[in-house]
Parts: C-alpha cells; structure tokens; sequence
C-alpha cells in the first residue's frame, strides 16, 4: 500500500511537471520492484505552494511540488536518479546518510562539478543500507533548502519487513509571515546564535496534517527533521511509542519513546500499534515546557488483530576496531567575526570554528586542506567537543559513526551519520574509514556550516 501510494503521488506530480515543461511525453518516473530497477526522474525549480491556507508562496521544489515526492528503492538494489536543474544557479543533489561512492554524493567541486541551469545529471548508486534518508542540495543551502528542495528517500529493507502502515512525516518550519510571504532565512545575530527560526510549522508541508490510521494497524513513523535551523524534541501522545531507528539505522533492542530531540539532518523511526477506534495519536515537539501539535491521526475501525511489531534487521555497517582504533579530537567554537567587505560589498560571517579554522568555502581548482586525512580501512574514534552555549549536529558524509558516549557517559552504541552535540556537550563515536573520497564533515544546521562550522575529512 505505501509503494502504491508513493507511485499516486509521483504520477501527478510528473503529470503537473509535464505540463509546465517542454519535455518529451515520456514517463518521468518508473519504479518497479520485480526487475530490480529503480528509476527516477527529478527536478529542481522554482514554483509556488500554499503552504499557509489561501496564500501563495514563490518556493523551490523538487517537481514543482511541495512536499516533495518520496524517493523509493531498496537496500542493495541500484536507483537511477536524472536529476535536471531548472533552477537559476547552479545546484548539486545530496544523498543524506546514503554510504555511496564519492562521485555520487552531491558536494560542488568537491565530488561533482556544479549542475549548471537546464543541465541533467544522472545519479547512480546502491544503498547499502535500510531506512529513512533524505536528499538536498549542497549548495547556497540557505536559499536552495530554506526554500523547499528538501525530500526523502525510503530504503526498504532487502527482505521486506512488513507494517501495516507506514507514514513519512517530513519537519520544517518555514520563514513565512501570516500572508504567506518570504521572512529573512538567516540574520546574522541569530547565525551566530542557535540560528534563525522559521515561524511556520509544516508536516509535509502542512500545517498540523490530519492522518487516519486502521485501529491495531502496526505502523512505522518515518520522521525526518529537514529544517534549516529548528530542532525537535519529538514526544507521541496516545499510543505506545517506540524507537525503532535512530537516523537512518535500525536499533538492536527498540526503547519506549519517552522524548527523542532530532536536529537538522536527523530522522526518527517510531513504531506503534494503533488505539481503538476513534481514539488520536498525536506526534508533538516541546518548545522548552510546552508541546506543539506537529500532527495527528485518528484511528478508524478494521478487522486487524492486534500483534507485535515487526523488528528491523541492523544495517550493515562494518564494526569498529577499538583496541586499534586513533582518535582524533574536533573542538567546535564559536568566534565573532565579520570579516571586511568583500567586492560585492558584502562581509562575510565567520561565527565558528572547527579546530580552530573556520570554513573557507570552496570553487574550481581552490579546494581547502582536509580538516583531517584518514587511512583507509582503519578505525578512528571522533571525540567531538563543544564549546559553545549552542547545539551542533554534527553530520559526516559517507559513513556511519557508532556513538560510544554521549557527555562522558558510555551509551548503548547505535549507528548515525549525524552526533547532536548539545550545549556544551562531549561524544565520542567510532567508525571505520571504509569509503575513499572527500567527505564533508560539517554541523547541519545551514546557518551554522555557512558560517563556518564546515570542513571535509579525506579517505586515502
Ligand atoms: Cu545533509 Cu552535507 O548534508
Ligand atoms: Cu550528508
Ligand atoms: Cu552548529
């Protein structure tokens, strides 16, 4: 049913995308699972959506459509992906929490050059790895993302793993006034604070949707936080809520959810069985005391028995080799900073540090130095520290980390791309440098990398 429904939704977006474009009738995106073949069709460009009731918003979509649609594919199955700019500036399309070739991961100059305005790019790639990812560009990401070029990408397990139901719930707030019209995306005093807020909440786009789910259906949340600056702290109301994965990769033993905070870049899997008919679910956020209704579902009758939950199979990620293992310590600061006007006439923010450096930004045939150069299939613990009274997400392309401590306290370890670094706050978790390449390493609130909290590690 979820494959049905994604597939609904694709046709008409390709059905409204064809109309606006003079491209050849052909279909726009095919999936099938019988052959192995997954291929999709995406654009970027600019469009309008009413995300606030009876207003219009000039936004960025992908097939002119917010949300954008739910790329499907399966774990250790290729996906096809021509990507086509119908933007005007350059973009590239990133893979978040995808461990896939360097080529394929979407950063300019560093893995591709820019897709320049009316260019296609064809990305291609096998994810290794089940579970709830998602896709952005990695350039002008204040705009591009704060925008609306912000989708998911589902990676079914490769032997399927059933539930009754299943539901992506993609966050963002965006910075639109009651009228529906743009607000700044980023002032710098906030920049260099936790970042600067969007003020309308959305769920798909949606203000507080409205879901149904079938009474005892079990059912899997697909939460994925694809807000520029916003963390949340997600707490379920009227069912039994359990974690079952944490950024992408299943947990070995599920834990009730009691209150799980996803940052920028972060994604949650709850799995629950429905209530009785007519009783609500609600997935909320605090805003330091209070909750905030994200969205809600109402139960309807069926003849569904109630059962366990099914259990997600680990994803495999290869296990760190402690007794060998090199740390390599990152303190990231914060330091005020504009640095004089450039020709444009515009300063440029650098409010944070990593290791003292702050990030340089990048063109053609000028690429920094690594933040740090790392030997091939060895083990390397990443102790993380921050400095600063503000959160970090900390994200790293291209692997997977296995959190072994959170605050000086060693935590039951679990798979991520992304360590939340609270204020403050102290991690170390290990992986195995397995993927060559060039991999940004950077906090994903946008604000916060743009402003210097960014850098890359390299995989010789
Ligand atoms: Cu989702 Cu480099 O980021
Ligand atoms: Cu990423
Ligand atoms: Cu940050």
């Amino acid at each position: 049913p979820a494959h049905g429904l994604t597939r609904r939704r694709f046709l008409q977006s390709s059905a409204a995308f064809a109309a606006l474009s003079a491209l050849p009738a052909c279909s726009l995106v095919s999936a099938s699972r019988d052959n192995g073949m997954w291929e999709y069709h995406l654009s970027a460009e600019p469009s309008t959506a009413s995300l606030v009731p009876d207003h219009q918003t000039d936004v960025l979509a992908f097939n002119g459509k917010i949300p954008a649609p739910t790329i499907r594919c399966r774990q250790g199955e290729p996906v096809t992906i021509h990507f086509t700019n119908n933007l005007n500036e350059p973009t590239t399309i990133h893979w978040h929490g995808l461990r896939i070739p360097i080529e394929m991961d979407g950063v300019p100059f560093l893995s591709q050059a820019p897709i320049q305005p009316g260019e296609t790019f064809t990305y291609r790639f096998t994810p290794p790895d089940a579970g709830t990812f998602w896709y952005h560009p990695h350039m002008n990401s204040v705009v591009q993302l704060g925008k609306g070029l912000v989708g998911t990408i589902v990676v079914e397990e490769a032997s399927p793993v059933v539930f009754d139901e299943e539901h992506v719930l993609m966050l963002k707030h965006w910075h639109l006034n009651p009228q529906g019209q743009w607000k700044d995306l980023a002032i710098p005093r906030y920049s260099a604070r936790m970042g600067t807020p969007g003020e309308w909440g959305t769920v798909n786009g949606v203000h507080q949707p409205k879901y149904e789910l079938q009474e005892n259906a079990t059912t899997r949340l697909r939460l994925a936080n694809v807000d520029n600056t916003l963390t949340y702290p997600i707490q379920v109301r009227g069912a039994d809520a359990w974690i079952v994965a944490i950024d992408g990769n299943p947990i070995a033993t599920p834990r009730r959810l009691e209150e799980h905070k996803i940052a920028p870049g972060m994604r949650l899997d709850i799995g629950l069985v429905a209530p009785k008919a007519g009783a609500n679910v609600e997935i909320m956020y605090m805003k330091g005391r209070f909750p905030f209704l994200l969205a809600s579902f109402t139960t309807t009758p069926s003849t569904l028995v109630e059962k366990p939950l099914p259990a997600l199979p680990l994803n495999p990620v290869a296990t760190p080799d402690l007794a060998n293992a090199e740390t390599r310590h990152f303190v990231f600061e914060w330091a005020g900073a504009i640095t004089p006007a450039d020709k444009q006439g515009k300063g440029k923010h650098e409010f944070w540090l990593m290791n003292k450096r702050a990030w340089e930004g990048m063109s053609k045939g000028n690429i920094p130095e690594p933040i740090a150069t790392l030997e091939r299939g060895k083990t390397y613990i990443f102790d993380l520290k921050n400095v600063t009274q503000y959160h970090h997400p900390i994200h790293l392309h291209g692997h997977t980390f296995t959190v072994l401590e959170m605050d000086g306290k060693p935590v039951t370890p679990f798979h991520t791309d992304t360590v939340l670094l609270g204020k403050n706050g102290h991690a170390k978790a290990a992986f195995v440098a397995d993927n060559p390449g060039r991999w940004m390493y950077h906090c994903h609130v946008i604000e916060h990398m743009k402003t210097g909290l960014m850098g890359f590690v390299e995989v010789v």
